[in-house]
């Protein structure tokens, strides 16, 4: 079949706000058709997912943490942008929108090898890259540089995501004086920026930090071995060290969560990140492995199918072929859900829901 080219012009022509569109027939058509699948999947699943949803999404002051909305917010205020720089927010969703468009059709008619399949060498790919750079954005300096459109408690805000490890942490932080852990392990660390900022804070407490990159893993133990540690990424997190050296005690360990070097039942608490996120493919035998080394509490932050039923969430969750599984699926792995929240900062196109489970057998 030939190739016709079609620029399309007004009303789809974007130029103005940075975007047009280019496409052939070829393009067109799977794009409509994969509207219309995106569509029809909506009508049929997320009422469903919604209304059987066994345990309902809590306030977080409602929660265990006994933390206020106002201060998760504020600890994230550093990265939001003015008004200015927020002026950019429609043609911001409306890229997300195509780019999202754009690996759906790619998902329902590229080539099944392709990048759009979040195999463990895409995920490698991505996140060597990733954590290469090191620490420098945990620094309350950079401010809004790179704003991007944020949902907090249905207010639309532009912010930088150099920010929001801070108002993670606030949360870890509160979880961890709920459920006063001995043994603590995170499963997809990455460079490790959550159990640094908490190890300075609970110094007593024994941390683990499971990753499957060798770049996420070199930085952390490198950071380690800094002499000093540097003064950005003191000043960074909203609640203070208590021992700004503990850090140094983190044990980084490399690995996959799949097959994990851990006894079972080794920690009081295991905590996973939008890690699981990314662990679509091995889903089953990831969240086994979660269920095995926990000797008590489970700690999820993902985006579970319940904190993404709107259309765009859908399309960007199945896009980037991320984790879709439900809450209520955690009983399958030995979890018993406590409480669920989504009252925290959330992306425009991905929603993470905080999920405590104990371990049920
Ligand atoms: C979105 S990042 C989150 C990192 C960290 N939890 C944080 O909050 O900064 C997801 C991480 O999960 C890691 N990951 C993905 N699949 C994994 C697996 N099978 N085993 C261990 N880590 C994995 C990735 O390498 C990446 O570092």
């Amino acid at each position: 079949m030939g190739r016709h080219f079609v620029l399309i012009n007004p009303p789809y022509d974007f130029s103005d706000s940075g975007l047009y569109v280019h496409a052939n027939f070829t393009e067109l058509s799977a794009f409509l058709i994969a509207y219309r699948w995106l569509i029809s999947s909506r009508s049929t699943n997320t009422t469903t997912i919604a209304e059987t949803m066994t345990i309902k999404f809590r306030d977080i002051d409602e929660t265990t943490l006994a933390l206020s909305p106002d201060t998760v917010i504020s600890s994230f205020s550093p990265f939001v942008c003015n008004d200015q720089k927020s002026e950019g927010r429609i043609r911001r969703i409306i890229k997300i929108w195509f780019k999202t468009a754009k690996r759906v059709v790619r998902r329902l008619f590229g080539r099944k090898s392709s990048s759009s399949t979040r195999s463990k060498d895409v995920i490698k790919d991505e996140y060597e890259v990733t954590w290469s750079r090191g620490y420098a954005a945990y620094d309350l300096d950079v401010g809004c540089r790179k704003p991007e459109p944020w949902l907090v408690r249905g207010k639309g805000i532009m912010a930088d995501r150099s920010g929001v490890p801070r108002w993670r942490n606030l949360i870890l932080n509160a979880a961890i004086k709920s459920i006063k852990p001995r043994r603590v392990l995170e499963v997809g660390c990455g460079n490790g920026i959550n159990l640094i900022l908490l190890a300075n804070q609970f110094p007593d407490i024994s941390f683990t930090g499971l990753e499957l990159t060798d770049a996420g893993n070199r930085v952390a133990r490198d950071l380690q071995n800094v002499a000093t540690f540097p003064s950005a990424l003191a000043a960074y997190p909203f609640i203070p060290a208590t021992d700004p050296e503990a850090f140094r005690r983190i044990n980084f360990v490399r690995g996959d969560a799949t097959a994990m070097p851990f006894d079972d039942g080794e920690f009081d608490l295991v905590f996973t990140v939008l890690s699981i996120e990314q662990m679509e493919r091995v889903r089953d035998k990831a969240l086994a492995e979660i269920g095995r080394v926990s000797g008590g509490h489970v700690l999820n932050m993902e985006p579970f199918a319940e904190a993404n039923s709107s259309l765009l969430r859908r399309a960007h969750v199945f896009g980037r072929d991320y984790f879709r599984g439900k809450i209520d699926d955690l009983s399958q792995y030995g979890l018993e859900p406590i409480w669920a929240t989504m009252d925290f900062p959330q992306e425009v196109q991905l929603g993470a829901a905080l999920v405590l489970s104990h371990k049920s057998i």
